[in-house]
């Protein structure tokens, strides 16, 4: 059997070159570890096959995790779960559904939602349509259309009030508690009130930047009532990614960067993708917690600016086929806004959700979705069973038409204008609420729902 050597790469000129260039990597990972990747030996194995060979050809996945945290007799489902590498409830992993959770980072605008609104028409196995998570911040949202992605039956999340203001990792790491509480409690109820979902359904977060401040920003989400975090990178790569659990043992990985132990609070790990390229034939692999920081990188470690369709479609073939033929962990698709922007992005997005929805067991589902799974594990075909009676789409107040075409901003019955907003250097902005509603006689911000 190969064996491959550890190799330590030393990227910081790349990552450098990567945020000069044209490419917005919003997600920067510039501050996690350098890439130090150990290939284990049963991955170097794999081969494409067909789903019907997997079936008989797949090597059973053996966990590599020891986990000495957590009491594995008193943390039982639902309201607790031990983080591991394994199913929840001793499943067998050649029974459950292979989740596929899709996030999308940013403002929903008039933009992009088009081109999100291309999502609705896809449908898993049980015959209801597909869903993402959004993690929706502030400035430049519209939230109307955040009420009709709501309506949907996708799930919404928040991602701060002030991140257009703030992208920059410095700020959310050193942000104390109040900050926290602002920042994403605030959204919170934003998005509540002008978007018109009730607030118990908005139960996810995820730090600008992926950047916490420790303890203070867990303990300023629970205290604002988020169930999940959804923020944390785990740099375990793609051969025996995590599983979600709950705080209640704590971390409970080696390097813990917080301790706090929040009972019932669910983490769901940003289990790392792997970019594998060559320099001077030496195979070494870039790891990211966003597949959108994941571009693409020439076969001599070089940026490509401009990946095609194709370059993108593998690069998603490659790191899904590590959790489809291991431990089948929900598998992250975690893009930032600026993907939908881009036609090769775009299409290979798409033709990916096409071809995996091909498979009898594989479903694209938001995080609240996953989660409730690992409350109550169920397999493939108990799961499509359970789900088949979709979630109706109902009509609202708030929601568009039958067939409305967004085209411009002007449609919008609601739309609230502000002049020189001071927490923006002066900058006016147009702020589109739920119809019904009564434009807020200042701009929303924080301590300013
Ligand atoms: C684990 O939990 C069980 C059940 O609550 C308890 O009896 C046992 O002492 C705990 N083990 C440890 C090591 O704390
Ligand atoms: C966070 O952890 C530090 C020590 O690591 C501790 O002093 C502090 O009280 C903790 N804060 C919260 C809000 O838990």
């Amino acid at each position: 059997m190969k064996l491959f050597a550890i190799f330590v790469v030393n990227l910081i000129l790349i990552s450098s070159s990567v945020l000069a260039g044209p490419i917005d990597v919003t997600e920067t990972e510039e501050t996690y570890p350098t890439t130090v990747t150990e290939e284990p030996s049963t991955m170097t194995t794999i081969v494409e096959t067909t789903t019907e060979e997997m079936k008989t050809t797949r090597t059973p996945y053996h966990s590599s995790f020891k986990n000495t945290d957590c009491n594995f007799t008193a943390c039982v489902a639902p309201d607790c779960q031990c983080l591991q590498d394994l199913p929840p409830n001793g499943m067998n992993i050649d029974d459950i559904p292979q989740f596929v959770i899709v996030t999308f980072d940013g403002a929903v605008t008039v933009t992009n939602f088009p081109y999100y609104q291309t999502l609705f028409d896809f449908k898993n196995p049980n015959n209801c349509p597909i869903e993402a998570t959004y993690f929706v911040s502030h400035v430049d949202s519209n939230y109307k259309l955040v009420h009709e992605l709501y309506r949907r039956g996708n799930e919404i999340g928040v991602h701060s009030i002030s991140k257009a203001k703030n992208n920059n990792q410095e700020f959310w790491k050193y942000l104390d508690y109040e900050g926290w509480r602002q920042e994403m409690g605030g959204q919170r109820q934003i998005l509540s009130k002008y978007s018109e979902i009730p607030i118990g359904k908005i139960r996810g977060v995820r730090a600008p930047n992926l950047q916490t401040a420790g303890n203070v920003t867990f303990t300023a989400f629970v205290d604002e009532n988020f169930e999940y975090d959804c923020s944390n990178p785990s740099r375990r790569g793609i051969n025996s990614p995590f599983f979600p659990y709950t705080f209640d043992y704590g971390f409970q990985r080696e390097n813990d960067c917080q301790e706090k132990i929040i009972p019932g609070f669910w983490d769901v790990p940003m289990n790392d993708w792997d970019v594998e390229y060559e320099v001077q034939g030496v195979k070494v692999h870039r790891e990211c917690a966003m597949a959108s920081a994941c571009i693409m990188f020439n076969k001599d470690g070089s940026v490509i600016y401009h990946p095609t369709a194709d370059e993108i479609y593998d690069l998603f073939e490659y790191n899904f086929n590590h959790y489809y033929n291991g431990n089948r962990a929900p598998f992250p698709l975690f893009l930032s806004e600026e993907w939908m922007h881009d036609e090769a992005k775009r299409n290979a997005l798409q033709r990916f959700i096409q071809d995996k929805l091909e498979k009898h067991d594989v479903f694209f589902v938001s995080i609240d979705e996953v989660l409730q799974w690992m409350q109550s594990p169920t397999n493939v075909h108990e799961y499509i069973e359970k789900t088949k009676q979709c979630k109706p789409i109902v009509k609202t107040k708030c929601g568009l038409k039958d067939g409305e075409i967004i085209n411009d901003i002007s449609q919008f019955k609601r739309k609230c204008d502000y002049e020189k907003i001071d927490e923006l250097n002066g900058q006016s902005k147009r702020m589109v609420i739920c119809d019904d509603l009564h434009c807020p006689e200042h701009y929303p911000w924080l301590n300013r729902l």
